[in-house]
């Protein structure tokens, strides 16, 4: 039986997942037994909220979630039919956000709980009617979020921010902002669980006061993307980051271009690997979804690879993105047997980065210019938060 949900949020200001939504209703239904049933759900604002609390309830504010069940008050003859229907669950979207900022959860995670609260009262659960029937709902409550954050079985996608494009546009004014090390506080505040910089021979973004001032201040992990330039690497020795991707460098080029020829260049890659052995830095090779370039990073002594997703992302039709995603995953399925450590990047953005996050083997994703660009119009935290829930919902069907 379906999940009806109606969308009359009228703001942009808070981003919705709505099959994030229909996904958790889907879920508790068939949690609480009722998978047969099918369930209402509107998102509306707190103005509309506290018309309706205020018309069935007398109470003239907004309200976090409001049910009515489908046969209240209904006579004997309607409540003998078969239906299937368990009613309405209407949820202010203005209050679940206020809500969610206050317990430090994300929109989705408070909707979920809102829905998992209407959906107890629609089931005749009430923490109104006395002690005990609230201590009966509490417990419910309880046991069906923590049901479902059972589903999460399989290990997290993490996401690691790229904040390069910041320091762009500081450096196009050539002035002190925005800081790239100020937006790396905010995106791991939002939940990222890294921060990627490229330091480039040319400078044109990244500083080496950022990458300095960032080895200071990242509280989860800082990646150092870099050409095998000697410069680079003494600077990469000196500072140690938590971890190092090699790339290939072109000065002309506007973004990395292709994968790592690692095969082309094994002696020099190795020495390099071997270096920041030696200081405790573990290394990653950018590399096109290739089983030969797998093959030489292994063979090279590198402990992880960046499978690069560009061509995934830049295919102009549905065949080819089909197939260039084949070739990712049985590249990343031939990396993980070989024993190496799985990531991500280039290009992803909000709608091809769910496929990515569901291939299991892939440990991080390294996100930048969709995320950034995001931010400029929503901010950046939301910008990071909303991209983890396509993460999470792609890696565990739900958030
Ligand atoms: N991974 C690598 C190795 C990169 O060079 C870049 C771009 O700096 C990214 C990931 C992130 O790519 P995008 O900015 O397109 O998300």
């Amino acid at each position: 039986m379906p999940i009806f949900l109606t969308n009359n949020y009228p703001s942009s200001a808070l981003q919705i997942n709505t099959r994030l939504i229909i996904a958790c209703a889907e879920q508790l239904l068939d949690l609480c037994d009722m998978a047969g049933y099918s369930l209402s759900i509107l998102l509306i604002d707190d103005r509309e909220m506290t018309d309706l609390n205020n018309r069935y309830r007398g109470k003239n504010v907004p309200t976090n979630v409001l049910s009515f069940p489908f046969l209240d008050g209904a006579d004997d003859t309607i409540s003998s039919l078969p239906i299937r229907e368990l009613g309405d669950i209407i949820i202010s979207v203005d209050t679940a956000g206020r809500e969610a900022t206050a317990s430090r959860q994300t929109l989705a995670e408070r909707l979920a709980w809102l829905i998992t609260h209407g959906l107890l009262h629609l089931l005749g659960y009430d923490h109104e009617r006395s002690a005990p029937d609230a201590a009966l709902m509490q417990d419910k409550e309880n046991e069906l979020i923590s049901r479902l954050q059972l589903n999460r079985s399989k290990p997290m996608t993490l996401l690691a921010i790229n904040v390069d494009h910041i320091a762009t546009i500081r450096q196009a004014r050539g002035t002190i902002e925005p800081d790239p090390v100020t937006a790396a506080a905010l995106c791991e505040l939002a939940g990222a669980s890294g921060i990627v910089v490229h330091l480039r021979e040319d400078r044109r973004h990244i500083q080496d006061r950022d990458v300095r001032l960032l080895r200071q201040t990242v509280k989860t992990r800082l990646n150092l993307e870099m050409g095998a330039a000697k410069e680079i690497i003494d600077i990469a020795l000196d500072i140690k980051p938590d971890m190092v991707t090699l790339v290939p460098e072109k000065r002309l080029e506007l973004t990395t271009e292709g994968g790592l020829n690692v095969t082309g260049q094994k002696k020099k890659l190795a020495g390099t690997i071997e270096q920041m052995a030696k200081a405790g830095i573990p290394v990653s090779l950018f590399i096109d979804p290739d089983f030969k370039q797998i093959k030489a990073s292994h063979d090279i002594g590198a402990t992880f690879v960046e499978i690069h997703t560009g061509r995934y992302c830049d295919a102009v039709s549905e065949k080819e993105r089909d197939c260039e995603f084949h070739l990712i995953a049985s590249a990343a399925q031939e990396a993980d047997r070989l024993g190496l450590q799985v990531n991500a990047g280039h290009g992803l953005d909000y709608r091809t980065t769910a496929r990515i996050a569901a291939l299991d083997i892939i440990g991080e994703l390294s996100i930048g210019h969709a995320v950034i660009a995001r931010a400029v119009f929503i901010g950046l935290e939301q910008a990071v938060r909303e991209m983890l829930d396509i993460i999470r919902f792609a890696r565990h069907g739900f958030y």
